[in-house]
């Protein structure tokens, strides 16, 4: 990862600017890096805004052998993050499916997975991720359910230190998706948010009534669940919310 690594003091969204590299330009692992990020992009159409020069903005490009199972995948580089961010606290930081990183119940993290395609085949995947590292506080909107580094720890942090442990983790991670680690999966689940726990679901965004008990995730990272009736279902995260 980051053999070819492009700097941007200040870029619209470096998700975007991976986007637009010509294919012959750009190689698997390739990083997109900014301190400044003027329009940051998150799930769902939201905006993500981090203060320049605080935190961590980049953007990694794959070019898997198949493209499919994107969001274990994204469940993946979540994973290999909280696994440098617990290190680093010494707080248990857990995923929140399908593409958030928590810490202490607050929002740490945040990845947006895209995929650009040639034709009907799928040609890159751009992984963009977003760290809160040494922001202290948080507007008004978001200071309750967002965390950083520095508010866990109070310690201001080498956001090239930090980033050098997470680009070594997500790159071990990649390997056991690319091979279809039959434990990766495993593992996973048990660092998501709610594991083990009955939990509601909101499907194509209505509540359901019943109970399930929340399993994590399969092999292609969709949402695990046991129904009342103890049947095993599964879901994508294009229709599922989970509430704990
Ligand atoms: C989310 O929490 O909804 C995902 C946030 C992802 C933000 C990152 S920052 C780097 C990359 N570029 C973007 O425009 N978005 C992602």
């Amino acid at each position: 990862l980051g053999k070819q690594f492009q700097y941007l003091a200040e870029v619209d969204s470096t998700n975007t600017f991976l986007k637009n590299i010509p294919e012959e330009e750009l190689h698997h692992g390739m990083i997109a890096l900014t301190d400044d990020q003027t329009k940051g992009r998150g799930q769902h159409s939201k905006k993500w805004e981090a203060n320049a020069y605080e935190n961590l903005t980049f953007s990694i490009a794959f070019k898997p052998n198949s493209p499919d199972r994107l969001t274990l995948l994204t469940l993946s580089c979540a994973f290999a993050i909280a696994k440098v961010l617990g290190d680093i606290t010494n707080e248990k930081a857990l995923l929140k499916w399908p593409n958030d990183i928590y810490v202490n119940d607050k929002k740490i993290g945040g990845i947006l997975t895209e995929c650009t395609f040639m034709g009907p085949k799928p040609e890159r995947v751009l992984i963009g991720i977003g760290l809160n590292i040494n922001q202290s506080d948080f507007g008004d909107e978001i200071k309750n359910s967002a965390t950083s580094l520095y508010q866990i720890t109070g310690i201001q942090y080498s956001r090239e230190e930090v980033l050098s442990k997470i680009l070594f983790q997500i790159e071990q991670t990649y390997e056991l998706w690319e091979s279809r680690s039959p434990e990766l999966h495993k593992k996973i689940s048990q660092n998501l948010i709610g594991f083990g726990v009955w939990v509601r679901l909101q499907i194509n965004k209505e509540l359901m009534e019943s109970r399930y008990k929340f399993l994590g995730v399969n092999e292609k990272g969709e949402l695990l669940v046991l129904n009342e009736k103890l049947e095993l279902k599964s879901y994508s995260h294009e229709q599922i919310r989970i509430i704990i």
